[in-house]
């Protein structure tokens, strides 16, 4: 069974719809820890609430790199699943896991990396956004893209219902990914 360790920093609706999988069997794995840079993210309560060891880490210290890179590893994980962590994870990190960290992100990369991918596209004025999933690298955002799925930028969309739709996509690709993941050798 593949362990999997989760890096989020707010709402954790991504964790929540990978947990949901795992909890009705269609996922071969196990989530072994949540950890956080935000004391406050519902992530972590819902990580408590399904019985999941919930860990925040204060990314104002100066030790945090350290620490992160320290706890990840005492989990042994097969992979790092980032969901909605709002950081660049460090050179260190990325290179104890080589192709084993993986992110979400709400924009067809290599298209609007980094914050508010879906307030980009709209500025932007595409017609076509969505949802990547990807292998983390040194980058922001750029490393090798697993999959993607699509949704049309409506008349009269703001941010908020922009984000709504791409967020639905997000959790049905992330589990299906994490899926994938589980099943590979
Ligand atoms: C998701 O839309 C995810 O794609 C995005 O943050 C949201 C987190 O929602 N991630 C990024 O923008 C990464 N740069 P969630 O906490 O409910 O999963």
């Amino acid at each position: 069974m593949k362990r999997f360790v989760v890096l989020v920093s707010g709402r954790g609706s991504n964790f929540k719809a990978i947990l949901d999988e795992i909890q009705k069997g269609n996922i071969q794995g196990e989530i072994v820890a949540v950890i956080s840079d935000n004391h406050h993210a519902k992530a972590l309560d819902i990580a408590r609430d399904a019985g999941i060891e919930a860990i925040f880490g204060n990314a104002k210290s100066e030790e945090y790199p350290q620490w992160l890179l320290g706890t990840v590893q005492s989990y042994e994980p097969d992979y790092v699943l980032l969901a909605g962590y709002m950081r660049i994870v460090p050179p260190e990190f990325v290179s104890a896991f080589p192709q084993r960290i993986i992110n979400i992100h709400p924009a067809l990369l290599p298209s609007f990396p980094g914050l508010h991918g879906q307030r980009q596209a709209l500025e932007y004025g595409v017609k076509i956004s969505g949802c990547t999933v990807h292998y983390v690298d040194e980058g922001m955002d750029t490393g090798k893209i697993i999959a993607q799925r699509a949704v049309p930028v409506l008349e009269g969309d703001t941010e908020e219902t922009l984000s709504a739709r791409i967020l639905k996509e997000e959790h049905q690709l992330y589990p299906a990914v994490v899926k994938m993941l589980a099943e590979q050798e």
